[in-house]
């Protein structure tokens, strides 16, 4: 089974915390930082050391409290970027570096002007940098998604040779499909001669919505680290969120892989990262929205309340969401309303509930939600029998 552990890079405190308006200070940080080491995340990374003095110290803070997670500071192919990342994060118990360079033709030509050649020189010259303060670095090729393969193995290879001990093969646009990704990932283990000496790991970008099913297919072809964030936080459309990947893992156990994360801590980190963050979770987000245990049309309700496993392929309590809700909209049906009606302590036979069925219709279409307020409204209209 060690082969098929799935480690877990958040990135929520630095890809998360690009986002406009998600800025935190350095007491937030820390105190997400601790939350996440508590949810079991291998690898935590903190910040770009060199991007600010503010940055700076909290990396360099984060570095002095957590205990468990290794912590991991971002720099780009600079010298410079490496000292002061390697300064933050010194105390750290386990300290990882991740330095890399744009390795796409997009990349090597419009942002640095260069050739293939010299950026492979600069990839391996970061990681030479990096060994002089650690042993843990993790290689990132900048948009390998759009890369050419054969160009991006050469480099993959030439990283490792040099010290890298974790290579990322972030789709840094994303742009790939998942078995355009995955056959990425398949190509790199079987044609880097070294690649036994590193984990391969993924890092994806949510812009056509596939980041989440790239990172699978990814780990599906030989990866085995996912860089992801709390609800899908990250530079433009985000990146992986960490409670779908964790959740695909545990549902798809024929798939043999397994995670070190506390899954009921999933909603109460979800709803502690939108509140620190100030950025609201959309209400149909997959494990952490408002609506993932909420039903709300009849067939739906009718069915649920037969047996949850009609509807449901998560237990809310699993993930440490409050219980599933029967939602009462001009879409429900009587067994929902009976249902609520019961909850609230009322009780009536069938004929009842069908003439309390059309007032419900009534006030349904001119409301978005049926309240409890509203049901003992028509409750006591009726004349309800209350239960003992
Ligand atoms: O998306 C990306 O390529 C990144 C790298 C810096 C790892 O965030
Ligand atoms: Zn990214």
């Amino acid at each position: 089974m060690a082969d098929n552990r799935i480690f877990i890079f958040d990135t929520t405190l630095r890809d998360g915390e690009q986002v406009p308006g998600c800025k935190l200070n350095a007491n937030e940080k820390i105190e997400l930082a601790l939350k996440l080491e508590e949810l079991g995340v291998d690898i935590l990374e903190a910040g770009f050391p060199i991007s600010s003095p503010g940055d700076f110290k909290s990396v360099q803070e984060i570095a002095n409290v957590i205990k468990n997670a290794t912590v991991c500071a971002l720099t780009r192919a600079v010298q410079k970027d490496i000292e002061v990342a390697a300064e933050a994060i010194k105390n750290a118990k386990r300290a990882r570096i991740h330095t890399g360079i744009g390795v796409s033709d997009y990349h090597i030509k419009g942002k640095f002007n260069s050739n293939r050649e010299d950026i492979l020189k600069r990839a391996v010259q970061c990681i030479k940098w990096a060994r002089n303060y650690t042993d843990d670095i993790e290689f990132f090729g900048e948009d390998s998604g759009r890369a050419d393969n054969e160009y991006l193995a050469r480099v993959i290879e030439a990283v490792i040779a040099a010290g890298a001990t974790t290579v990322n093969i972030p789709d840094t646009t994303g742009y790939c499909l998942p078995h355009q990704y995955g056959e990425k990932i398949a190509y790199l283990a079987n044609n880097v001669p070294n690649i036994d000496k590193a984990v391969i790991s993924c890092h994806c970008h949510n812009d056509l919505g596939l980041a989440t099913a790239n990172s699978i297919a990814g780990i599906m072809n030989g990866a085995r680290q996912i860089e992801c964030t709390i609800n899908g936080l990250g530079e433009r459309a985000g990146n992986t969120a960490l409670e779908e990947v964790v959740m695909i893992i545990r549902q798809h156990s024929s798939l043999g892989f397994y995670t070190n994360i506390n899954a009921k801590m999933l909603n109460p980190m979800s709803r502690l990262v939108s509140d620190t963050m100030r950025m609201p979770v959309q209400p149909n987000k997959a494990i952490v929205g408002a609506n993932a245990f909420s039903h709300s049309s009849g067939i739906h309700q009718d069915g649920f309340l037969k047996d949850a496993l009609n509807y449901e392929i998560i237990n809310p309590e699993e993930v440490g969401a409050e219980m599933s809700k029967i939602v009462l909209t001009a879409r429900s049906g009587r067994s929902a309303l009976a249902h609520r009606f019961s909850k609230l302590g009322y009780q009536f036979d069938r004929n009842g509930i069908d003439v309390l069925y059309e007032r419900f219709l009534k006030v349904a279409d001119q409301k978005k939600e049926v309240v409890e307020e509203d049901l003992h409204k028509l409750a006591k209209e009726y004349q309800p029998v209350p239960v003992q």
